[in-house]
């Protein structure tokens, strides 16, 4: 199997750092368009190998398609990350052009693969790559719930002073400050309502620890978080390299399913060999469905600025 990650930034490394650390595939490729530094990054890490215990041959390339050719995976990381104070929502202009520009490259050394988007706003990227490149839908995914699913698990394993691994929790809708959805409802800690071990104040201070989480880190890092990014990157590729039909929440097209059509947005999926195989129709309750659909109109109202961009 071979990989290529776009982007050697850091959200690009880490995730290409995970995938060679667990031998997800043979050959991994790192593309980025500054001249070096997935070159650079490929070395540093390949001398990992020893250490580490790995095989998987990972090499660097920039911006040479060729180089990506036959990925049966494709890892979208390029455009700028946020700065402190920005949203994601106001990084559209420049990842358009950028993601758009990748998707039609990488189709053009790579017509089967499926695609991973992780640049922001990443909702109405994964849209855009949807669109402008006309592939099934089933191979479009875009990365975004699994990481705030993880993000929540850890900010309800601190209130529970728990370990997180004895945690299960979906966060559904947008990947955006106020249109991700942390499903408290539906949590568990081993199998027991998190409801009925945490306060309503409680859960109500965790879901919105969730929903800032990315930009909390922004504010410390200086820029975006990308440990975590990376991880939960190398996570679906690894749900679909080895077909293991993990389901994660993941921003996929919607038909219909949960009263949304045209739209990519962060729902329950089943990921495998093919992409994203089935979505699983969690029952949401009035109020969830109202949040479905506010965060549904929110990414929206986005998409609809992709229509005033050119894009080349
Ligand atoms: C985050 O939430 C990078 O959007 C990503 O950290």
């Amino acid at each position: 199997m071979k990989v290529t990650v776009v982007g050697a930034g850091a959200v690009g490394a880490t995730c290409a750092d995970n995938i060679a650390r667990r031998q997800i595939c043979e050959e991994l490729v790192i593309l980025d368009i500054k001249e070096g530094l997935a070159e650079g990054k490929a070395a540093d890490m390949m001398q990992t190998a020893t250490l580490c215990g790995f095989d998987t041959k990972v090499s660097g390339s920039t911006n040479d398609y060729s180089k990506t050719a036959n990925s049966d995976v494709v890892v979208i990381t390029s455009g700028i990350p946020r700065k402190p104070g920005m949203t994601r929502e106001e990084l559209i202009g420049t990842n358009a052009q950028i993601v758009k520009g990748v998707t039609d490259n990488i189709l053009k050394h790579s017509p089967n693969a499926i695609i991973i988007v992780i640049s922001n706003p990443m909702d109405t990227m994964t849209y855009l790559a949807l669109k402008s490149s006309g592939l099934p839908k089933n191979r479009i995914i875009g990365m975004g719930g699994i990481l705030d699913s993880a993000r929540f698990k850890f900010n309800l394993s601190n209130a529970l002073n728990c370990s997180p691994n004895d945690l299960q929790g979906v966060v559904i809708g947008g990947h955006g400050d106020t249109t991700m959805i942390p499903l408290t409802r539906y949590a568990t800690y081993n199998s027991v309502a998190v409801s009925e071990l945490l306060d309503a104040e409680t859960l109500a201070k965790v879901s919105a620890d969730t929903m800032v989480g990315g930009a909390t880190l922004t504010k410390l890092l200086g820029t975006s978080a990308w440990y975590a990014p990376g991880a939960a990157g190398a996570a679906l590729v690894e749900s679909i390299v080895r077909d293991q039909k993990k389901l994660f929440p993941c921003c996929v097209a919607l038909d219909g399913e949960y009263g949304q059509s045209d739209i990519c947005l962060g729902v329950p999926v089943i990921i495998g060999k093919n992409g994203w195989e089935k979505i699983i129709d969690y029952k949401l309750n009035e109020a969830e469905q109202a949040e479905f659909n506010k965060s549904a109109q929110s990414v929206r109202d986005m998409n609809e600025v992709l229509s005033t961009l050119t894009l080349a």
